[in-house]
């Protein structure tokens, strides 16, 4: 696993978080504002601080072994750029996904379903772009060998990271 399958696996589990999550919120009964939906709390919670937590990884994983790596390598500053702007964007609607959750009774859950989905739209252009862009581009710029040893290096640190 070299680290672009590192931050592909991060890729896929922040999706996946958020689909669960979006199903979860699923089944309206009403229109508009008035859209109730009798929310399991408990597995929601359980959910969006699985998508936290997995969110603070990949950042993490992120800024040690992708956006430092490009400094050094002075790829494009355009790129680190674009990268920065789609890691701002993110990070401020998940602040914003957070608090509307944390305010949530349950049952009205217009809010947060539209939240939500804002979201899933802000994470889905950001992923995409490093997916398209940025990873070819990494893959092509690094030596396998490197790539393959800053994979080791991400999981070793992941591991470390969810020991007890
Ligand atoms: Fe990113
Ligand atoms: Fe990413």
């Amino acid at each position: 696993m070299d680290i672009v399958d590192c931050l592909l696996e991060g890729h896929r589990t922040l999706r996946s978080s958020l689909a669960c999550m979006a199903v979860l919120l699923d089944g309206p009964s009403g229109v508009g504002w008035d859209d109730c939906a009798a929310l399991d709390r408990e597995r929601f919670s359980r959910e969006l601080k699985g998508f936290f937590a997995a969110f603070k990884a990949h950042e993490a994983m992120e800024d040690a072994y992708l956006t430092r790596i490009l400094h050094q390598i002075e790829m494009e500053p355009d790129l680190n750029a674009a990268i920065a702007e789609g890691h701002r964007a993110v990070a401020e609607m998940t602040k914003l996904f957070g608090a509307v959750a944390a305010s949530c009774d349950g049952e009205h859950v217009y809010r947060l379903r539209t939240v939500l989905s804002r979201l899933s739209e802000e994470l889905e252009t950001h992923l995409s772009y490093e997916e398209k862009v940025v990873f070819p581009k990494l893959r092509a710029l690094l030596p396998d060998r490197l790539l393959r040893e800053l994979g080791r290096r991400a999981q070793a640190a992941t591991a470390a990271a969810a020991a007890p």
